[in-house]
């Protein structure tokens, strides 16, 4: 059975792995750099792809929890990326049934590509397992992207409002919201833009 969402990377695994490997973090994080922790910290990346986003965490310190319901691409990553820092986990969102016994919680949660892959319906249920990961200074960082959809893949046109309703509603403050050019070259070229949200669990 394929996990909602998860539709096409199967298929698509050996251009996508090549392609996301392609980004450097710097490039791909530009705008939302300054958000990235200076202490080591705990990260979950849900979605983690092929886990470069996760190495670049683990090679700065941190402890990264990835999250990654494609086998393919979550057996790539641990090859291409092999780090103690890294664990990584077979679950999906909505439910994030697996990773939410593990009893965790984070001071940064990355969301990056990902979100746009899940149903309203999916949305309202994911929010809350995601908010209940974050710890009480947490900041979760969300990437949803803007533009035509590609062939085989199941993807949502997601508004930032809703999405910052959603977030709101688990007692979650938007920090930032800003809609910035892709880094693919493949995705700017199609007009693929991309809305950066953060949000804090702290009102402090
Ligand atoms: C566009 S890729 C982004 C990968 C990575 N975050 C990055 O920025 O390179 C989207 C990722 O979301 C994963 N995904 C799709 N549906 C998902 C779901 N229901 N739960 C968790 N991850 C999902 C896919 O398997 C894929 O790795």
């Amino acid at each position: 059975m394929v996990i909602a969402g998860t539709e096409g990377y199967t298929e698509s695994a050996d251009s996508l792995i090549a392609r996301y490997e392609s980004v450097s973090f710097a490039e791909k994080y530009e705008s939302v750099f300054h958000l990235m922790p200076e202490k080591t910290s705990d990260v979950l990346d849900i979605g983690a792809g092929t886990g470069a986003d996760a190495a670049w965490f683990a090679a700065a310190g941190h402890r990264v929890l990835a999250v990654e319901p494609t086998d393919r691409l979550r057996d790539s990553a641990k090859a291409i990326h092999p780090s103690p820092l890294i664990e990584w986990v077979a679950d999906s969102l909505p439910d994030l049934r697996k990773l939410i016994s593990l009893g965790q919680s984070f001071d940064l949660v990355l969301l990056t590509a990902v979100w746009m892959h899940l149903a309203q319906q999916e949305r309202h249920k994911a929010m809350p397992n995601v908010a209940a990961l974050l710890k009480a200074d947490g900041v979760l960082l969300m990437s949803l992207r803007h533009g035509p959809v590609p062939e085989n893949r199941r993807m949502f046109q997601v508004s930032v409002d809703e999405t910052i309703l959603l977030a709101e509603r688990e007692g979650l403050r938007n920090t930032l919201n800003i809609e910035v050019q892709s880094a693919q070259l493949i995705n700017r070229q199609a007009g693929v833009t991309w809305s950066w949200l953060a949000f804090s669990k702290s009102y402090a």
